[in-house]
């Protein structure tokens, strides 16, 4: 029997593509640059395979989704996020859709505390400064950051990976409060400090840490207003999507003085990077790095196999389906 054919839309971890080419003919995207809707309705209606394994950053928008070719019967994507995906869309058209949920939460909460670290400790600016050769040697009011030992973490959004940074910077001494959509007893069993209303939240931490899916309803959460809620000289750090923040802003308070530093992993639009961060000296700017892990990306790509195969070999549900 021929294999089913998968249209994969990027590059992955060579054991993720040797798996895929075990079971299925698998037809590769040889730019691997995120694929624009019609690039993938034209793969698609080319090859006609029986499933996509796309990834964040892949146009599957309501359009696309709509042109698909009737020989689609899965879309997984490489990705916890799904905003990428029109998932209306896709259920009209009976296609599920799957992701790769929690075997990131690990590696995406390293980056957010990398990102608090280097917010907090100047790693930015220090690191630039040496590499430009501008180091004239120790001083004692040099790059002075502040200690997080005591301070206040906000984890907005206690999924898996806001509960794993919290175990984190608990280990840094830091205190945990958050936002959810509800009070967790593990969180609250572990001491950290629900709150009920972004005043409340926003008025007592003095570092936050964005963790909330990307699309209409959380767009621009942290817009002026709720910046203004925050203490001065609070720290933001953002390994969620980028949609989630106004970027003017952010800009403007961390201009102002009224916020320290950010640190942002994430970004509307990306990887275009709105123009202010570029000149902004106390912003940390990675390049979506959240789940860049070996171990990581091998567990994000079998685990997105594994749904395909549920479809496709098994004729099942997939174990991971997306939802909204
Ligand atoms: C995810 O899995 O959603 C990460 O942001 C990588 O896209």
């Amino acid at each position: 029997m021929s294999k089913p054919l998968l249209l994969l839309t990027r590059h992955f971890p060579p054991a993720v593509e040797a798996r895929a080419a075990r079971d299925y003919a698998t037809i590769p995207n040889a730019a691997d640059t995120p694929m624009t809707g019609p690039e993938i309705v034209a793969a698609a209606r080319q090859a006609e395979p029986a499933g996509i394994l796309c990834a964040a950053g892949d146009a599957l928008n309501a359009e696309t989704i709509a042109a698909l070719p009737e020989s689609v019967r899965i879309i997984a994507t490489f990705s916890a996020g799904t905003d990428h995906i029109d998932l209306g869309a896709a259920a009209a058209r009976g296609i599920p859709v799957a992701n790769t949920p929690d075997v990131l939460s690990v590696a995406t909460a390293e980056i957010a505390m990398l990102l608090i670290l280097s917010a907090a400790r100047r790693g930015g600016e220090a690191e630039r400064m040496v590499r430009a050769r501008q180091w004239t040697g120790w001083a004692p009011t040099q790059l002075m950051g502040v200690t997080l030992e005591g301070k206040v973490l906000g984890i907005l959004g206690m999924g898996r990976i806001g509960q794993a940074l919290a175990r984190m910077a608990r280990g840094f001494g830091m205190e945990i409060h958050y936002r959810n959509r509800r009070p967790l007893p593990e969180a609250e069993a572990q001491g950290a400090t629900y709150h009920d209303s972004d005043e409340s939240f926003l008025g007592a931490i003095d570092v936050l840490s964005m963790h909330i899916p990307g699309g209409a309803a959380t767009r621009h959460w942290l817009d002026a207003r709720r910046i203004a809620l925050l203490r001065p000289g609070a720290i933001v750090v953002n390994t969620g999507r980028g949609s989630t923040v106004d970027d003017s802003a952010l800009c403007a308070a961390l201009e102002s003085g009224h916020l320290r530093a950010a640190g942002l992993d994430v970004f509307d639009g990306e990887p275009r990077i709105f123009e202010g961060y570029h000149s902004a000296p106390n912003v940390v700017l990675l390049p979506h790095l959240g789940s860049a892990t070996v171990e990581t990306r091998d567990a994000m790509g079998f685990r997105a196999l594994d749904n395909v195969d549920a479809v496709l070999l098994r004729g099942e549900a997939p174990p991971y389906p997306a939802t909204t």
